[in-house]
Formats: structure tokens, C-alpha cells, sequence
């Protein structure tokens, strides 16, 4: 009976915390939302931020859950830090339970950007902005801002990458190229094709680049939850049906995850010379096979600097004010333009990556060991 009661009580105060909330943040009170509760929750440096991530299978999400916990903790943040194992319906009951669990502001990185609109319909109306992180949230008016790195440039990167190791504006060709991108309900898979496929499609209608299999077109190159095990699968195929007496020149992959399936299906079936792979995250998996040579390219996006620029998105939405971004028009949801703040992706090889991610202090020696 008293567990019984406990347990009421805790929905009812929990419930008149997200109506508190609302009216405080709204502004729609000023009489009933006036307690110093109420205040200290929305005022920059204090309250719960619920951060919601992806997946804790590849190793990206973790780096970015761990900066994002440690630079909001600093800022004097309570953080509600979950995983949702790449789980639609789990990140959905997270993000459920952050609203009702009393935090202030959420910071989402979607595993399908188009899956949120009725938690983040509860989330307006309870008053609690949403920052989407890395991927956008699509069709929802309650996303404020949106902070990520400029996923066109790093596709523009990778395709530009290829062109210059092929040599493609001189060299006479043709080519065999194979195309890998990430999942179709993750809006930066089509901003990682678009980029790519902006520079190489020329060649490929010249002719000058050869796609053997024929899948050159979003669906058909799309590799569901970024799997490694999915990419690996289809590159298997695609070797058995096209490459037993051909070389692969290039693959182009949207990601680090695409190109160890890509390497490793490369390393089981293949006999003619290695491609030349494009990479994105500078996973540990493939800075390695960067290193011994399997993996030409990878895009590094410091995870770093995205968390201490939701950060400061979020003290600005905590403090009720304008937070800094630097793309206000490419970044459309649905229900309009979402304010960015986009960070510079950098192409690491053999050459730069000591420079870019040991010295700067990413990686240990030990790490790439
Ligand atoms: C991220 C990439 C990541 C991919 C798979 C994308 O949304 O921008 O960095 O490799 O998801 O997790």
C-alpha cells in the first residue's frame, strides 16, 4: 500500500514538474511558475539535460555520449545520459521517461530521424527544447537547433578524395568503383551520397568511372543501422557476381563502419589489387587498417568540439537566450529551416593523422596499437 502510494506520488510530482516546467519556459506564468524551482530549472549552468544517443555498438556514439556528459557536467549540468541500442522503441520510451523524469532540455541523436514526433510533441508541450545532434529530426516543430558537422562536405570530401587518387580528370580509365552509404532513415546518409555522388556521377555518366554491380543509386547502395555485418554481406555478393576476374579500383563508403565490412569482405573473397576505401569517424578499427595501408582515406570529426558546441547551444536555451549558429538555411526538417551550427569535417591519411589524432590528443599510441 505505502509502495503503492509512493509510487503515485512520484507520477504526480513528476507530472506537475513537466506542467511547472512548461509554464516557466513558455513564459505563459509568472505567478504560479515563480518558485525558485521553477526559476533555477531553466537558468543557464543548472537543471537536467536528458542526452539521448544511438547505439553504444559503434564507437563514435560513445565518444560523443562521454564529451557530451563530461562538458555538460563542467557547465554545472545534471545529465541523463542513455543508450538505445539502435532501438526506435527504446529511444522513444527514453526520451518519454527524460520529459517525465524533470529534464529541461534535450539533446537527441536519432537513430530514425522521422520516429520522434509524439515524444517531441510532449516535449513542447511541456516547455523543453530540442537540440538535434549529428542527424536531424525530421517533421517535428519542436526542434530548436540543430548541431552537427557539414555532412555535404563530408561527402564533397570523400568523392573528391577519389577523384584526385584516380586521377580522374586526366587519366583515360575506365575505373571499377563500388558504392557504400548508411542507413536510409538517417538524414545525413543522403547529405554523405549527395556530396560524394555530386563530384563522382560525372564520371560515372562518361563512363569513366564503372559501378560493375550497377547499384549506383541511393536505395540500392543504402546499408541499413550503417551495419558492418550488412555492408560485408553485400560486398560478398557483389564480389562473388562481378570481381572473380576484375580489379576493384575504388569503394567509395559513407562511413568507417561500411568500409570494415567493405575491408573485411575484401581480405576473405578478393584476389586482384586493393581499392582504394574511403572512411568516416576514424574509428580505432580503421585508423588501424589506415595505418597498414587497407584503408586509404577517413574523414575525422572531433567529437569534442560538437559537444562543447551543444554545450553552449544548451546554456543558451537554459539562460533563454540566442544560441550561435552558422547555417541557417541548408537544414530543413519539414516544418522549416532548423538553425545549425556546422562543424568542419578534416580528411586524415598516412600522412596527417599523427597530427590529427594523436597530437591532438585523441588517440594514445597504445590506442592504435
Ligand atoms: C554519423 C556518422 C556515423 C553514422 C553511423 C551518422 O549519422 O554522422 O558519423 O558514422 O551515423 O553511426
Amino acid at each position: 500500500m505505502k509502495k503503492r502510494f509512493q509510487k503515485l506520488l512520484a507520477i504526480g510530482l513528476a507530472v506537475a514538474c513537466v506542467f511547472s516546467l512548461a509554464a516557466c519556459t513558455s513564459g505563459e506564468s509568472s505567478s504560479s511558475g515563480g518558485s525558485t524551482a521553477a526559476k533555477k530549472e531553466t537558468s543557464a549552468g543548472s537543471g537536467k539535460i536528458g542526452v539521448a544517443m544511438p547505439t553504444k555498438d559503434l564507437q563514435r556514439w560513445n565518444q560523443d555520449g562521454e564529451n557530451m556528459k563530461k562538458e555538460l557536467e563542467a557547465a554545472g549540468y545534471e545529465v541523463d545520459l542513455q543508450y538505445a541500442s539502435n532501438d526506435v522503441a527504446t529511444q522513444v520510451s527514453q526520451i518519454e521517461n527524460m520529459i517525465s523524469g524533470g529534464c529541461e532540455a534535450l539533446v537527441i541523436a536519432s537513430i530514425d530521424g522521422e520516429s520522434l514526433g509524439t515524444p517531441l510533441q510532449s516535449a513542447k508541450e511541456a516547455g523543453i527544447q530540442v537540440i538535434a545532434y549529428d542527424r536531424l529530426i525530421m517533421n517535428s516543430d519542436a526542434v530548436s537547433y540543430y548541431a552537427t558537422f557539414d555532412n555535404y562536405m563530408v561527402g564533397t570530401k570523400q568523392g573528391e578524395y577519389l577523384e584526385e587518387a584516380l586521377d580522374l580528370k586526366n587519366a583515360a580509365g575506365p575505373f571499377n568503383i563500388e558504392i557504400f552509404t548508411g542507413d536510409p532513415g538517417d538524414n545525413n546518409a543522403k547529405f554523405f551520397y549527395g556530396g560524394a555522388m555530386d563530384v563522382l556521377q560525372p564520371y560515372v555518366d562518361s563512363g569513366k568511372l564503372v559501378v560493375q554491380s550497377g547499384q549506383v543509386d541511393f536505395a540500392s547502395v543504402a546499408t541499413a543501422d550503417w551495419s558492418t555485418e550488412k555492408a560485408q554481406a553485400r560486398m560478398d555478393a557483389i564480389i562473388a557476381s562481378n570481381y572473380a576476374d576484375k580489379n576493384i579500383d575504388a569503394v567509395l563508403c559513407s562511413n568507417d563502419s561500411t568500409s570494415l565490412g567493405v575491408e573485411n569482405s575484401l581480405e576473405a573473397n578478393y584476389n586482384g589489387e586493393w581499392p582504394i576505401i574511403t572512411g568516416q569517424d576514424c574509428d580505432v578499427a580503421n585508423t588501424k587498417n589506415l595505418i597498414a595501408g587497407k584503408q586509404a582515406m577517413d574523414i575525422f570529426k572531433d567529437t569534442r568540439d560538437l559537444a562543447k558546441q551543444t554545450v553552449s547551444m544548451v546554456d543558451a536555451i537554459m539562460g533563454g537566450g540566442t544560441a550561435e549558429t552558422n547555417d541557417n538555411e541548408t537544414y530543413d526538417n519539414g516544418t522549416g529551416v532548423i538553425p545549425s551550427y556546422l562543424c568542419e569535417p578534416v580528411v586524415v591519411t598516412t600522412d596527417n593523422y599523427k597530427e590529427m589524432l594523436l597530437d591532438s590528443g585523441y588517440y594514445t599510441e597504445d590506442d592504435l596499437k
